[in-house]
């Protein structure tokens, strides 16, 4: 399954890139505190390579990976002086880095049907291994509480495009689903595109615990330096010693 599609990268891209933005200075100040302050950055889950562009602009080298096509197409062109791979974070083999970090709750999406606990074991044994001693890995996962009491509805427009969600989930069964319904403008009509993304919901303390078993030392985060997480968003600072 393959999700954000042309029209939703795009509206992604120009409507939906607050939390990279709002999120980058204080994820820049977390490296910097932790002595990461050039090197190599793995992004997983870059989508459009906002926060790469600001990466790059701080110095740092940067290697995106998306599922997406699309995203990447996007990235390629917000931030050319990165590398970009199409693929699913929880395969791709991780280069030697400073840093890894994945932003906009990444770690939870099913487009990759694997995705579960043992994958998300296998993905940090991973990391640990790609990163130097000294780097870190930083993310932001959606928890349980992230599922509305009730089904919701939301509907945002801008500038020739047009975005309808419909969400609900299941809490004792931790999943999450959006039914996406996009309109884009073409010439003097609108396309429809419609898109279902699934999420499983994981806490933060328990991928701590099971960062903590592949040897870094992990703590949860409640934003990116002023930056607070939205209710349901948590944020997770691994260290490898
Ligand atoms: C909400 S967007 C966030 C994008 C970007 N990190 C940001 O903060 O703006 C989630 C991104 O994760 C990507 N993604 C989800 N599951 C993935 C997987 N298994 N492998 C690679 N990318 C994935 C999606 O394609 C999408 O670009």
């Amino acid at each position: 399954m393959q999700g954000y599609r042309q029209d939703l990268a795009y509206i992604h891209d120009v409507g939906f890139t607050d939390f990279a933005r709002n999120a980058a200075p204080g994820l820049l100040n977390i490296l910097k505190r932790k002595h990461v302050a050039d090197g190599l950055v793995v992004d997983l889950g870059c989508g459009s390579g906002r926060w790469t562009a600001q990466l790059i602009r701080a110095g740092y080298h940067v290697w995106g990976v998306d599922q997406s096509r699309a995203m990447i197409r996007l990235a390629r062109g917000n931030a050319p002086r990165s590398k970009f791979k199409i693929g699913s974070l929880l395969r791709v083999e991780l280069p030697r880095c400073d840093a890894v970090t994945s932003t906009g709750e990444c770690l939870n999406y099913t487009f990759d049907e694997r995705n579960s606990h043992a994958a998300l074991l296998r993905l940090f044994r991973r990391v640990y291994r790609a990163l130097r001693p000294g780097g870190v890995f930083v993310f932001d996962i959606a928890e349980p509480s992230r599922i509305p009491k009730t089904p919701e509805r939301k509907w945002t427009e801008g500038r020739g495009w047009a975005i309808l969600v419909h969400i609900e989930g299941n809490r004792s069964q931790k999943f999450l689903r959006r039914r996406i319904v996009t309109f884009r403008k073409l010439g003097s009509s609108y396309r429809r595109t419609c898109e279902t993304h699934s999420l499983r919901l994981y806490r933060a303390q328990d991928l701590i615990r099971m960062l903590d078993r592949c040897g870094f030392r992990a703590r949860q985060l409640s934003g990116y330096g002023s930056f607070r997480f939205p209710p349901g968003i948590a944020g997770v600072l691994a260290a490898k010693p």
